[in-house]
């Protein structure tokens, strides 16, 4: 009898001491993330750079986001993280780059402050005339500065991002997409004010008539559903960008689903010369530096191109600076002969 009871005492204490060691391991979690979000703002905080911002942005680095895998919520009991939205990730505002950062596109730019202030509803007002916007759809040729110009929209807006790609939300595992898909929306409500912005959209909601995978066609479907389930979900706004408009599926791009379709169009020769002013504004500058001039040469072009452009003639530049061991400034002439190259 007395060992029984010394044996049942022992459990107890064992089981005490086990509960202790679970709830210990869950805090020193907690704090890790906590910590690396503080690390990302203080990161994000001291650069000054509009142009270091631009490329932050797009670089994604893991420093500034936070794991949806370690979002507590979704932690199981068993403190293995789930895979419901495995791999999302959510860019904190202080991490994007702003308005400032896209050169040119004024009255797209004003188009979308407009919008957004109106799909955020800080005012009520959207409420009140009963507007349930569900999103935007940017569209346009490869390298205009769709992708760049959705974060800016979060950065602009003090907001959060959560980056989706094709990968994903389309699996190898049949039957995977749909609850991926699924899982972005969840996992975008648990981070609002947010942005939830699919790229390669035409990817991922390609004509459903076309020769195409039926998986494919799953997510489409659930992608479908869940945008009419969080139509009304204030302070989640949807944004797509493809540079294949032609190919989305027509449900897709029917009214009421992306309320507004704006297509980005290559720069004109004021916007050519902001992406310039972008692109070069924070590095080494000789006196001679003609951004009207660039602007002009590069008549067609689209932002990206003009960013390789720049960042051709700094590596050339960095180079030779190397090699001197004195700082080299960027020159018009060099300039030129990357445009002309
Ligand atoms: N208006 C702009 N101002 C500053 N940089 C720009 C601009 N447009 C494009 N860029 C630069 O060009 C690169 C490509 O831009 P981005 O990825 O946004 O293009 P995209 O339209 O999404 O292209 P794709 O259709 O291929 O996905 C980025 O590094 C971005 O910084
Ligand atoms: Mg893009």
């Amino acid at each position: 009898m007395l060992i029984a009871l010394i044996v049942i005492m022992l459990l107890v204490l064992l089981t005490a001491f086990a509960l202790w060691r679970v709830v210990v391991t869950q805090h020193a979690v907690e704090t890790e993330v906590v910590a690396g979000n503080a690390a990302a703002v203080g990161a994000s905080a001291g650069s000054s750079s509009a142009r270091a911002a631009s490329k932050r942005s797009t670089a994604s680095t893991k420093s500034d986001v936070t794991k949806s895998d370690v979002t507590k919520s979704e932690v199981s009991k068993s403190g293995v993280t789930t895979s419901e939205v495995t791999g999302l990730e959510v860019a904190r505002s202080e991490t994007l780059p702003t308005f400032a950062d896209v050169g040119g596109m004024e009255s797209v730019k004003e188009q979308l402050r407009t919008a957004l202030l109106l799909l955020l509803d800080s005012s009520g007002l959207a409420a009140q005339y009963e507007i349930d916007w569900n999103g935007v759809l940017l569209h346009g040729a490869p390298g205009v500065g769709k992708t760049l110009l959705a974060r800016a929209c979060a950065g602009e807006m003090k907001i959060n991002f959560v980056y989706v790609s094709t990968a994903d939300v389309v699996s190898k595992w049949i039957g995977a997409g749909p609850g991926k898909v699924d899982g972005a929306f969840a996992f975008a409500r648990k981070h609002t004010p947010c942005i939830l912005f699919f790229d390669e959209f035409d990817s991922i909601a390609a004509n459903r008539g076309d020769e195409h995978h039926v998986e494919y066609r799953r997510v489409t479907n659930q992608l479908l559903a869940s945008l009419e389930e969080y139509r009304d979900e204030r302070g989640l706004v949807v944004m797509a960008a493809t540079n294949a408009y032609g190919e989305l599926d027509p449900a897709v791009i029917r009214p009421g689903r992306f309320d507004r379709h704006i297509e980005i169009t290559l720069p004109d020769l004021e916007a050519r010369r902001a992406i310039f002013a972008v692109h070069l504004g924070s590095r080494p500058l000789a006196d001679d530096v003609d951004l009207d001039e660039l602007a002009l040469r590069t008549e067609g072009w689209s932002g990206a191109r003009i960013e390789t452009a720049c960042d051709d003639v700094a590596i050339t530049c960095a180079a030779e600076a190397t090699r001197i061991s004195r700082l080299v400034p960027i020159a018009q002439a060099r300039l030129i002969a990357a445009i002309e190259a």
